[in-house]
């Protein structure tokens, strides 16, 4: 059993990320911070709990609300992709007796603040913790800033983000979850705490297609299914008009997977920077990941494979 906190900013494949771990036997979710990225961190907070409302649990991972801005850019998010509210406008579904269709939990969230909460969970299990970041990296960078000691006890961090033989998703060079904090997620790859990264060449290589999805949660009725379903619509649309196929890649849920199944993903060892000045490449990650130029201080293992068909097929089982 794996000990983990996801840091998340919750958008509709991190909402998939979440189900996918909170049903996994592997993992123990500790605790789960929000950040601002697809949506303001409040917005995020608010999803966190539609998402726990989607299941029927007695006991719930403690959650802090974390970063509201990125270190030195301005916010940007990605409400035309996630939809308005980042859970592709599920929370706007009203029943015909006028309730919410997806009914958030009733929780209330830690006192603390996202950082503080995972440099307690941090503190509380040294060399044990896993951080799962699903976003921006701006509270692993804060936390690392307020008590590098306790961050040095980690674990180590499973991302995704980046991209490096593949073309960026916000820019032709730069991965959203970097590029909305490019000057954290360059503090984070300086700090020396073992870092496995799942960028877009990894995450495109798994496709979740309408058809896919359509045959596997036929004939079911359940609240996790029809979740599936009514939240993946607007970024399935998304993907028909922009990309050019109707499905969407579920990028959040590969590092989960990875956790629960690290042997349907192959990694090599790369020394990662982020380019945080430029403007034509601002957020760019660089390594050189050819099999002859391997560095001698990595700081990252990359993701460059995935064993797609299984690893959709574990994602759909867990999910069941
Ligand atoms: C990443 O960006 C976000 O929009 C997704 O949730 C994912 O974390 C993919 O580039
Ligand atoms: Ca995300």
């Amino acid at each position: 059993m794996q000990r983990i906190l996801i840091d998340t900013d919750p958008g509709v494949d991190d909402a998939l990320a979440i189900l996918f771990a909170m049903l996994s036997p592997e993992l123990h979710i500790e605790a789960i911070t929000t950040v601002c990225g697809n949506v303001s961190v409040e917005q995020a907070t608010q999803n966190l709990f539609t998402i726990f409302g989607l299941l029927d649990l007695n006991e719930y991972p403690v959650i802090a609300q974390g970063e509201a801005q990125p270190l030195v850019k301005p916010l940007v998010t990605a409400t035309h992709v996630h939809g308005d509210d980042g859970l592709g406008n599920t929370n706007y579904l009203i029943n015909a007796d006028d309730n919410p269709v997806y009914i958030p939990a009733d929780i209330d969230p830690s006192s603390l603040s996202g950082v503080d909460l995972i440099l307690e969970m941090a503190a509380r299990y040294p060399d044990d913790l896993i951080i799962v970041a699903l976003g921006p990296l701006t509270n692993l960078a804060k936390a690392i800033r307020k008590d590098p000691t306790k961050m040095q006890r980690l674990r180590r961090i499973v991302m995704m983000g980046g991209a490096f033989e593949a073309y960026g998703n916000v820019t032709t060079t730069a991965e959203f979850n970097i590029f909305v904090d490019p000057h954290a997620a360059h503090e984070v790859f300086q700090f020396g705490v073992p870092i496995h990264i799942v960028p877009l060449d990894a995450t495109h290589q798994v496709v979740l297609t309408g058809e896919r999805l359509h045959a596997e949660i036929e004939n079911r009725e359940d609240t996790v299914s029809c979740f599936l379903w009514d939240a993946t619509q607007a970024c399935m649309e998304f993907y028909r008009q922009r990309v050019g196929f109707w499905g969407l890649h579920i990028h959040d849920a590969l590092p989960i997977g990875m956790l629960t199944h690290p042997e349907y993903f192959e990694s090599v060892d790369a020394n990662v920077q982020v380019e945080t000045t430029s403007k034509l490449t601002n957020g760019m990650t660089v390594a050189d990941l050819r099999p002859e130029r391997r560095p001698r201080n990595p700081n990252a293992h990359v993701c460059i494979k995935v064993a797609t068909e299984a690893f959709l097929d574990i994602f759909f089982e867990r999910l069941q």
